[in-house]
C-alpha cells in the first residue's frame, strides 16, 4: 500500500489540498483530525471538562468512532451517529486541540488510522502521521503557514459564509492552539526527519497541489 502523510498546524490548507490530491490519484483520503473532534464532540455533550483526565479516561471505552466513506467523502461515525456535520467548528476544533493530548484518547484514535492505512492506499493528514502513526510512510510532507495568513484564510472563509468574526482573535486562537498542538507531551506537532517541508504562505491551492504532486512523483 502507498501511504502519503502530510502534517501542520491548523488551518495550513492540510485537508483542502489532501481531498483534491486524492481525488486525483485515487487514494482515500484519511482526516485524522475529524477523528479527535469527534471524541471530543463526544466529551462536550456529556458534559465533561477537557482538565478532567479522570473522566475522559473512564469515558474512553463507551466512545466508538469508526469512519465510512459516502460518494469519496470520509464519514465519522460517533457511537453509530454521523457526526460530520456538527465537528466543524472552534467549539469542538478547541476541545479537539485540548483533549488530544491524553494518551487513552490517542492510542484509540491511532489504531484505527494504522487500520485504514493498511488496507488502502492513502492520503493521511494529520499532526503526528509522518512522526507517530505512519513512520514509514512513502512520502512525507509537513505544510505550513505564517499563523498571520492562516487566520487571513480562515477569516475569508467565515466571512464568505456570512459569519462575523475578528481577524485578531483568529490569529491568536490559531497561535494558541499551535502552541499546544506543538508542546504537548505526547506525539507533539513536528516535522519528521524525513518530511519534506512546504510553506503555503505564498501559494494558491492549485500551487500547493502542484508542490506537492512534484514532491510525490520525486520521492
Ligand atoms: O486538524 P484539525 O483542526 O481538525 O484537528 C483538531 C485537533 O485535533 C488539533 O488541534 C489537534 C488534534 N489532532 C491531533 O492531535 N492529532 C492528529 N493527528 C490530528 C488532530
Amino acid at each position: 500500500m502507498v501511504n502519503i502523510a502530510i502534517d501542520g498546524p491548523a488551518g495550513a490548507g492540510k485537508s483542502t489540498i489532501a481531498k483534491k490530491l486524492a481525488k486525483d490519484l485515487g487514494y482515500i483520503y484519511v482526516d485524522t483530525g475529524a477523528m479527535y473532534r469527534a471524541m471530543a464532540y463526544y466529551f462536550l455533550k456529556n458534559g465533561i471538562a477537557a482538565e478532567d483526565e479522570a473522566a475522559i479516561t473512564k469515558a474512553c471505552p463507551d466512545v466508538d468512532v469508526t469512519i465510512r466513506y459516502e460518494n469519496g467523502e470520509q464519514q465519522v461515525i460517533l457511537n453509530g451517529e454521523n457526526v460530520n456535520g456538527v465537528i466543524r467548528n472552534e467549539e469542538v476544533g478547541n476541545m479537539a486541540s485540548a483533549t488530544s493530548i491524553y494518551p487513552v484518547v490517542r492510542t484509540k484514535l491511532v489504531e484505527l488510522q494504522r487500520q485504514l492505512a493498511a488496507k488502502e492506499n492513502v492520503i493521511m493528514d494529520g499532526r503526528d502521521i509522518g512522526t507517530v502513526v505512519l513512520p514509514d510512510a512513502n512520502v512525507k510532507i509537513y505544510l505550513t503557514a505564517s499563523a498571520r495568513v492562516r487566520a487571513q484564510r480562515r477569516f475569508d472563509e467565515l466571512t464568505a459564509k456570512g459569519q462575523e468574526c475578528n481577524l485578531e482573535e483568529i490569529e491568536k486562537d490559531i497561535i494558541d492552539r499551535d502552541y499546544r498542538d506543538m508542546h504537548r507531551e505526547t506525539s507533539p506537532l513536528k516535522q519528521a526527519e524525513d518530511a519534506v517541508l512546504l510553506d503555503s504562505s505564498e501559494l494558491d491551492i492549485n500551487g500547493v497541489v502542484a508542490a506537492m504532486k512534484k514532491i510525490i512523483e520525486e520521492a
